[in-house]
Parts: structure tokens; sequence; C-alpha cells
């Protein structure tokens, strides 16, 4: 293997999982964190703490950047931008695509090789087969920096445009949010109508769910389960959430589209 030298900035749990995984993959590792000592384990396999992110940036060929936010991000940078000037960085917080298009603009004035990457894993996932790391921006430096950064997770290019990475991390984010606030939402009406939630959830909520799921990504047949009968059932599900006091606007969102496709099928 092909040993690089890495910096990460940001020890919190996503940065202690790309480092530690980066080190069991042999690459030389150096992390800083604002609050020293936040290091810990990454520190025992081997990484050097660096005492400004300048010194990360400095020690390395390629820098990751795993903060809070965009706003860490130009905090931590800004400083930086000296020594940052003609290297690459891979930012893998997780921001908006407008914040990842600034961030590329204002990079490319400072001549930073820039990619935009979003974590579609949770930090024990890091290094497994499930995980996959989105990323955008120049196809040509995603090509030299994808064999360093795959033993992280399955590095996917999704275009050019640095925003295209946050864009369709957002919407896988929208997906796992939207599935969260249906299962809150349905423990909560079992629960405010007097139902056994934790024989509802284990029995009914996941057993369905599941079988959900592959449905939901298939070409359904309009005369299984048809538009009419699903703008009344969700209808009749609101209606229950209504008497029960439990506000369903997620679901709600649904009526006008499932409205729509209920006139386009008469
Ligand atoms: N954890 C996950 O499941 C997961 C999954 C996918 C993507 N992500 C993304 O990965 C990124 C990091 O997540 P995490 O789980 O590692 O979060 P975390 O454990 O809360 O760590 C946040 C990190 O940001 C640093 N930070 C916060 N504000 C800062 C500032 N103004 N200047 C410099 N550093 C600052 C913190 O430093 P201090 O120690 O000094 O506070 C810490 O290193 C986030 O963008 C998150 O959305 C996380």
């Amino acid at each position: 293997m092909n040993t690089q030298r890495i910096g990460i900035l940001g020890m919190g749990s996503m940065g202690r999982a790309l480092a530690s995984t980066l080190l069991e993959a042999g690459h030389a590792v150096t992390v800083w964190n604002r609050t020293p000592g936040k290091a810990g384990d990454v520190l025992a396999l081997g990484a050097h703490e660096a005492s400004s992110p300048e010194e990360a940036i400095e020690a390395s060929d390629l820098t990751i950047a795993c903060l809070l936010d965009a706003a860490s991000v130009r905090e931590t940078l800004t400083p930086a931008m000296p020594t940052l000037t003609g290297r690459t960085l891979v930012n893998l917080t997780s921001g908006s695509p407008r914040q990842a298009r600034d961030l590329a603009g204002w990079l490319g004035k400072h001549e930073v090789r820039f990619l935009t990457g979003g974590v579609l894993a949770v930090p024990p996932a890091i290094g497994t087969d499930e995980a996959v790391i989105l990323y955008s921006g120049p196809r040509d430096l995603f090509g030299r920096v994808a064999p360093t950064l795959a033993p992280l997770a399955r590095p996917h290019w999704v275009g050019g445009d640095p925003g295209f990475a946050a864009l369709y991390d957002m919407a896988a984010l929208s997906g796992m949010y939207g599935m969260i606030a249906g299962v809150v939402h349905a423990m909560t009406l079992v629960q405010a109508d007097g139902g056994d939630v934790e024989a509802f959830q284990r029995e009914v909520l996941q057993p369905w769910m599941e079988q959900m799921l592959p449905l939901m990504f298939a070409e359904s047949d309009p005369d299984e389960s048809n538009a009419g009968m699903q703008a009344t059932a969700l209808e009749i599900m609101l209606g229950a959430s209504a008497d029960a006091g439990v506000p369903a606007e997620l679901a709600g969102h649904l009526r006008a589209a499932l409205w729509e496709m209920r006139r386009a099928a008469a």
C-alpha cells in the first residue's frame, strides 16, 4: 500500500473513527482538535497530535476536515489558509449544498484543491462494507484521493458540482429523518390511545416497515394499492391522529401529492 500522510481536523466521534481506520490501513495520521486532549485512543494507535490546524495541514499530503458545521470549518481554516494554499482538502463536515459551493469558491480563490464529502455512515460503521462516503468536485482529484480514502467507506463520486455530495447527503438524511419521524409518530399515536407501545413496535411496526421498505423503490401496480384508496387511508390515519391529539404534520405533507395522484388516475 502507498502510505500517505493525512491530517484530520476534528476529533469528535466521526473524526476519531476516520483517524483510527486510516491508521489501521497503514497511513501516517496527524490529528488536531480545538479542545486538546480529545484524541484518546487515536494517539494510542499511533497518530501524532498537532497543536494547531496549520501544523496538521503542514504535516500532511491530504487534509480532512470533520467538524461540527460549515461555520466551524471557516473558523478553523481562515487562519490556516496560507498553509493550506496549494494543498488538498476533503471536507467531511455535514453542510448544505450552498455552503459547499461557497466553501469551494473561497478555497478555489486560495488555490486549494477541494472535494466535498457526505458521510453516509455512523462512526462504528466507518471501515465496514455498509459505509458509503459521497464525494463531489473535480473528477481527476477524486480519482487521485479515492484509493487513500477507500478504507473509510465505499467512495462514490456524484459529480463535479461541489454542492452535489452535500445535496445527496441532505436528501438521504431527509429519507432517514422521515422514517424516524414516522416511527416516532406511530409510537406516540399508540401510546396516546392506550396501546402497548413496546409490543406494537416489536410485533407490528418493525415487521411492517421491513415489508414496506423494498416496496418504496419498486414499480407499483396501480390496481393493488390505488391512489384513491391511499388518499382515503391517509385521511383516516390523520383523523385517528387528530382524535388522539397527536400532530401528524409529516404524513399530512403527503396529502396534496396523494390527492393529485388520485385525480390523475381518475
Ligand atoms: N456522528 C455521526 O453519526 C455522523 C454521521 C455522518 C456525518 N457526521 C458529520 O460529521 C461531522 C462531525 O460529527 P461528530 O459526530 O464527530 O460530532 P461531534 O462528536 O459533536 O464533534 C464535533 C467536532 O467539531 C469540533 N468543533 C465544533 N465547533 C468548532 C469550532 N467552532 N471550531 C473548531 N472545531 C469545532 C469539536 O471540537 P471540540 O471538541 O473542541 O468541541 C469536535 O471535534 C458533523 O458535521 C456531522 O454531521 C456525523
